[in-house]
């Protein structure tokens, strides 16, 4: 079969990878991709922000499969389109994807089927914020309603920084209109867990838990990223963690979904605060997450395009995925500069050395090839990714193997699982 993915991130070369490795898939498709997914794949050009330029590429192609990797594609309704041509796509409509594009839809959804979160207030105008944040003690979460590719969320230490926050964003210049409406949040403490499901519409089959690390520095130090690096591991939950997340929390938000007729169908990612109270749910994506996937993806042992194909058709059942017991970590070097403005076209050196160390495959999210080359394009550039007998094996080849790229301005973070090696 010809399978499309849509992307051009390390998410999408790992999906790119684990699609390769399937007998089903004679051709691969990946747009726009980039310079690493190139050796895996057939890229095309796309421009992801248009549906008439994904719609023309996919009839060019006719694809037997099309996967979206990222949440803008899925925001525009591509997956409606697809559908009403009778193209089969994975991924959650338009209206399902309200729980990743609008905070508020997802807060109110969860208040409405009692799924724990924390306590929330949602504001059009800063004089609804100011009598809101006598509700709150600090510090509170101050969140953009919209879309903002990881920089919609501000922690703020006080209730004046929170409202000074607050106007920014609601005056459009910060966010654009993703933040003209904001979410206040009652700041919650504990370890932070990515829990994500393929569901069908109905059922939910989970995957194996990951933890991303989000801020910029060691020891979770300095400004939000889109993730600067990830693990998982067979005991990062137990089983019973696992099922009860799924009895209190997944399930629950794939019934809700249906009974308001937003079926959802695709990857669930629920980002969980595991706190004093119980595990609580800080935000929804309607996609595999980046980097989650890559360590995630490199445990999955059976065929990812059955699971891809079991969620279109209705026939999610859990145990039908076969994992590895192995762990597996994701290290993201990144440009100099992210996640602040950063300069791109700056040359890599050294992967094939880090290609040979055991166990490990650099994934590539913003890289381009260029006469044998590859420079940077992107704020994060690779994602380094190791599976070993244990995490702490893991960590030791992702980082052998980070020590041999090498490119200016290149950094990453030192201590990737360390907080659960010390457990
Ligand atoms: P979100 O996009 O909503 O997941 O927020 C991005 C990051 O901000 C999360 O991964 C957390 O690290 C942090 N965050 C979001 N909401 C809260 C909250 N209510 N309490 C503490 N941290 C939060
Ligand atoms: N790593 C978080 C995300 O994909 O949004």
């Amino acid at each position: 079969m010809k399978v499309l993915v849509l992307g051009g991130g390390g998410r999408e070369h790992a999906l790119v990878w684990k699609l390769r490795q399937s007998s089903r898939i004679s051709q691969l498709y990946c747009a726009p991709g980039n310079g690493g997914i190139a050796e895996d794949a057939e890229c095309l050009p796309a421009d992801l922000k248009d549906i008439n330029s994904i719609v023309s590429l996919a009839t060019r192609l006719a694809p037997d499969l099309t996967v979206i990797g990222p949440e803008l594609p899925l925001n525009l309704g591509v997956v409606d389109e697809f559908t009403r041509r009778g193209w089969p796509v994975f991924g959650p409509t338009q209206a399902a994807a309200r729980l990743e594009s609008s905070k508020s839809f997802a807060k109110e959804f969860l208040q409405r089927h009692r799924i724990p979160t924390a306590h929330f207030a949602i504001c059009d105008s800063i004089d609804q914020v100011r009598s809101a944040l006598g509700h709150f003690h600090a510090p509170v979460v101050v969140k953009a309603d919209g879309l903002a590719a990881g920089k919609g969320v501000v922690i703020a230490k006080t209730k004046e920084e929170a409202a000074r926050v607050a106007a920014e964003m609601l005056s459009g210049k910060m966010l654009g209109d993703a933040g003209s409406r904001i979410v206040l949040e009652e700041c919650l403490k504990g370890d932070e867990l990515s829990f994500l499901l393929f569901s069908d519409g109905e059922r939910v089959a989970p995957l194996v838990a990951a933890q991303d690390h989000k801020r910029v520095g060691d020891g979770d130090t300095g400004p939000n990223t889109g993730g600067m690096g990830a693990y998982s591991t067979a005991d990062i939950i137990d089983d019973q963690m696992r099922d009860w997340l799924v009895h209190h929390i997944a399930q629950p938000v794939v019934t809700g979904m249906k009974a308001e007729g937003a079926e959802f169908k695709g990857v669930l990612y629920c980002g969980l605060m595991m706190t004093a109270r119980g595990p609580m749910v800080l935000e929804f994506n309607c996609r595999f997450g980046d980097p989650e996937a890559q360590p995630i993806l490199m445990r999955l042992e059976s065929d990812l395009v059955e699971a891809l194909e079991a969620s279109i058709a209705g026939r999610v059942s859990d145990g039908d995925f076969r994992w590895s017991p192995d762990a597996s970590v994701c290290v993201v070097m990144a440009s100099g500069g992210y996640p602040g403005t950063f300069a791109v076209g700056k040359r890599i050196d050294g992967l094939d050395e880090a290609a040979k160390v055991d166990g490990v495959k650099v994934f590539h999210a913003g890289t381009t090839r260029r006469d044998g080359a590859f420079y940077t394009s992107g704020g994060r550039v690779l994602g380094v990714t190791a599976r070993a007998r244990d995490l702490e094996t893991a960590l030791d080849r992702a980082y052998a193997a980070c020590a041999k790229i090498s490119f200016e301005g290149a950094h990453y973070r030192k201590d990737i699982g360390a907080r659960a090696l010390k457990r």
